[in-house]
């Protein structure tokens, strides 16, 4: 979730949502993020929505505190439910992310979403995911989350090695991710993804070939692969700015990521996303999935966004402001848009072309579609599904992504 908003038109003070965010609605999946803006300190690349208990304090966010945040959560899904009304539909998946999760107690987290599932039902095959940082879970915690509903950790492992640890200012040590698969395995749960981070100032190929292997060898059955991306405004940019740390090249990235799927691949786990692998379909994160696929979720919590039918909102940032909307009344939401026909086909050729199920060809325009034949001939396209009427990216496609949507989209 970016950590800056767009601008957008006001959102009714009750958040109302006009009535064609409810046409086919019962068609679509819907889910629920849930974000959780704290961390125990802040990693120098991170651009996230997150604040530490000083930055809270310097902020002025005196409602914003941690021990009431799970209350105020729960609020907002019960005002999700008002304005969903008489919507029928159970819920799917729930992810909450952060910020770092589990810096709250196991039993917040179960009380956030036990007001999902009181306020809305949860499907019987619901996927419930929470984001951990290695350090800040245990055996017991991981029992309790268990116990709770939770089905599905992410523990963001980023690198084996404990020098690129440092650059990204991580705070646990190598292998605890590791163990954490294992802590997860033994509490019950079926689904367990780690987070890679290729391309760090520093790492050199032999780091992320270690750092594939523990990860692989931890035996989890989904990874998320991100190129480190430097946003402006971090630690990790002044540094590198400031010659402290040098930049890594596209080059490297790209190398990087074929060390990955080859990896990955031979130990068995199948792209479906351009950044994500699993070990079979069962596998994959049905939550990420209902985003790349235009579905509706609710996203509760500070600077959050919300689709529900092409209307698409987005909350306060601050965790006070936010604490503060609610306390009053108010929908936390700050802005919103009304995505037109040609805004949902766009955003359709962002997100599905980078599915390993492709893009269906006959939503592209006249520039896209002689740019997708382009594509082909250039093998940045899959020639077999391209003649059966899909666009789906070859392995060359997924490293030049980024500007093969950008042709394609036109
Ligand atoms: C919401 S974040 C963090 C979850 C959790 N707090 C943690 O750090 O383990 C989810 C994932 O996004 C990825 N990420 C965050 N910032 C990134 C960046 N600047 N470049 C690439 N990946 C990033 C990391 O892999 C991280 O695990
Ligand atoms: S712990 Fe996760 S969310 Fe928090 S600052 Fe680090 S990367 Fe960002």
């Amino acid at each position: 979730m970016p950590s800056v908003l767009p601008e957008g038109e006001p959102v009714p003070a009750d958040g109302a949502l006009p009535p064609s965010a409810f046409e086919g609605a019962a068609a679509r999946p819907l889910g629920f993020y849930l974000h959780v803006p704290y961390c125990a300190t802040r990693c120098g690349y991170c651009d996230f929505n997150t604040y530490t208990a000083s930055e809270l304090r310097s902020s002025g966010g005196v409602l914003a505190s941690r021990e009431n945040y799970a209350e105020a959560l729960a609020e907002e899904v019960r005002l999700a439910r008002k304005v969903l009304g008489d919507d029928p539909r159970q819920v799917s998946t729930v992810f909450v992310g952060g910020g770092t999760p589990t810096l709250l107690p196991a039993a917040d987290l179960g009380r956030m979403l036990a007001a999902v599932r009181s306020e809305f039902g949860l499907a019987p095959d619901a996927e419930v995911t929470t984001e951990a940082n290695p350090e800040s879970v245990d055996p017991a915690y991981l029992a309790e989350l268990r116990a709770a509903g939770f089905n599905r950790m992410s523990f963001g492992m980023q690198s084996a090695r404990q020098h690129v640890l440092q650059v990204l200012d991580r705070t646990h040590t190598p292998g605890r991710p590791e163990a954490c698969v294992a802590e997860a395995r033994a509490a019950g749960f079926d689904h367990v993804n780690l987070d890679l981070i290729y391309g760090t100032p520093g790492e050199s190929d032999q780091d992320w070939h270690a750092s594939l292997d523990a990860a692989i060898g931890a035996g989890p059955d989904h990874v998320s692969a991100y190129a480190l991306i430097v946003e402006e405004g971090t630690g990790l940019a002044r540094r590198i700015r400031r010659g402290e740390v040098p930049m890594t090249d596209d080059d490297v990235h790209a190398d990087r990521y074929l060390i990955a799927e080859e990896r990955l691949s031979a130990a068995g786990f199948s792209w479906y996303e351009v950044s994500n692998w699993a070990t079979d379909p069962a596998a994959r994160c049905r939550h990420n999935e209902l985003y790349w696929t235009g579905a509706d979720w609710w996203g509760a919590g500070p600077g959050a966004h919300s689709h529900v039918g092409g209307v698409r909102w987005w909350n306060a940032k601050h965790p006070g402001a936010y604490a503060q909307a609610l306390a009053e009344g108010r929908t936390p939401g700050v802005g919103r848009e009304v995505l037109g026909a040609e805004d949902r086909r766009v955003e359709r050729v962002l997100l599905e072309l980078r599915l390993a199920d492709g893009c269906p060809l006959d939503i592209l325009a006249e520039a896209g579609a002689k740019a997708a034949a382009r594509a082909v001939r250039d093998g940045l396209l899959e020639p077999v599904p391209y003649a059966e009427g899909r666009a789906v990216l070859t392995l060359r496609g997924r490293l030049l992504a980024d500007a093969v949507v950008r042709d394609l989209v036109d």
